[in-house]
């Protein structure tokens, strides 16, 4: 006797996107009273200007659940509609429960299926593909995507090569049924032999009360791969979407760093009205959350519209990455 198998919508869509900010600006002057640079050195190097950091009383689950209910409320559903959470984090400090069952008490979901996944900066793009997988096969109808992360909490500020990057957000988006194609399909991959090029220490070396885990980064060695086999990607992630360069109108790459922005576009020969975003001057590298927050504010400033199409690209630790080219919500 043969199984029965599901079926769900025949496309996948992104219906909204919702972010979270940490509330405390810190300025790349405040940045260098605690480690030894310059606005100059941050700037040239990277883009960044300033980046958030939580502030008392906010930690991932509370920047988790703003961001969660303006996706929920921005697709036009109830908390109750959503009937999967998939949230990427490195930043929840507790192995089980989830943050994901976590937010989805807060939230007042239904019973969703649940789970946390860890991909550092290309997880956001890892729980949209997976999201889409549950859309097309049934197993789910709206799926709550959410990329959050609270980074200060492992910065080391002996760190002058690190500590000025990481910033604190939360980045989520709806996956819903679509009529139409709205979401190409997801490339991804890793680099296994480079696992140990950006780490966060093992919590069973840290003593109680002492500080740390704290982030330790290749900077150099993720630079190069970030703007030569990560490049590549982003080309092959466009081209299986079937669409050209010219046929793009937003590009919404991790925000790393501008320096490795502008070597991407460079190889991807994108048309100069290709809106690029630009978050990481404000916002510094939020990993997980870096590109739905970058997405909501090209949305919220005009210079992205509902039903453009968007290229994403993320990468990181791991190391790993993932894309997809996607319709604007
Ligand atoms: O989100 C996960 C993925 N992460 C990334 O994609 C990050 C990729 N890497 C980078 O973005 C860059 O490597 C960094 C921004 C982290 C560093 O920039 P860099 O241009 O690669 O700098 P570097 O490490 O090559 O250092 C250049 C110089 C060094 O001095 P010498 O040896 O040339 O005399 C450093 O000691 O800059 C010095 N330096 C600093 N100077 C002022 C390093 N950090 C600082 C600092 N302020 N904060």
């Amino acid at each position: 006797m043969p199984l029965k198998s599901s079926t769900g919508a025949q496309y996948a869509r992104i219906m909204s996107v919702g972010g979270a900010r940490g509330s405390r600006v810190v300025t790349n002057d405040e940045m260098c009273t605690m480690i030894d640079s310059s606005d100059e050195w941050i700037t040239q190097r990277t883009g960044i200007k300033e980046r958030r950091w939580v502030a008392e009383g906010e930690d991932a689950e509370t920047l988790g659940l703003e961001a969660s209910r303006k996706a929920i409320e921005r697709a036009g559903l109830q908390p109750t509609d959503v009937d999967a959470i998939i949230v990427s984090t490195v930043s929840h400090f507790m192995q089980t429960p989830s943050l994901a069952a976590i937010l989805a008490k807060d939230l007042g979901l239904d019973a969703p299926a649940a789970f946390d996944i860890s991909a550092a900066c290309a997880g956001f793009s890892y729980g949209v593909g997976v999201a889409e997988g549950m859309v097309r096969t049934g197993s789910a109808k709206h799926v709550l995507v959410l990329g959050v992360e609270v980074l200060s909490r492992y910065t080391d500020m002996n760190d002058r090569s690190t500590a000025f990057l990481f910033s604190d957000g939360a980045g989520a988006v709806i996956v819903g049924p679509s009529e139409t194609p709205a979401l190409g399909p997801t490339v991804w991959g890793s680099k296994p032999e480079a696992h140990s090029v950006i780490e966060i220490d093992d919590w069973r070396g840290v003593e109680p009360g002492s500080e740390g885990p704290f982030i330790h980064m290749e900077g150099r060695e993720v630079f190069k791969w970030a703007t030569t086999a990560i490049v590549d990607k982003a080309i092959e992630t466009l081209e299986a979407s079937g669409l050209t360069p010219d046929d793009l109108d937003c590009f919404i790459p991790h925000q790393a760093n501008n320096r490795i922005t502008d070597s991407m576009l460079r190889h991807l020969k994108l048309p100069e009205d290709v809106v690029v975003a630009r978050d990481i001057v404000r916002m510094g590298n939020s990993s997980a959350a870096s590109i739905p927050l970058a997405m909501e504010a090209l949305l919220e400033s005009g210079e992205a519209k509902s039903g453009d199409s968007a290229l994403i690209i993320g990468f990181g630790a791991g190391l790993v990455f993932s894309g997809q080219t996607l319709i604007l919500p």
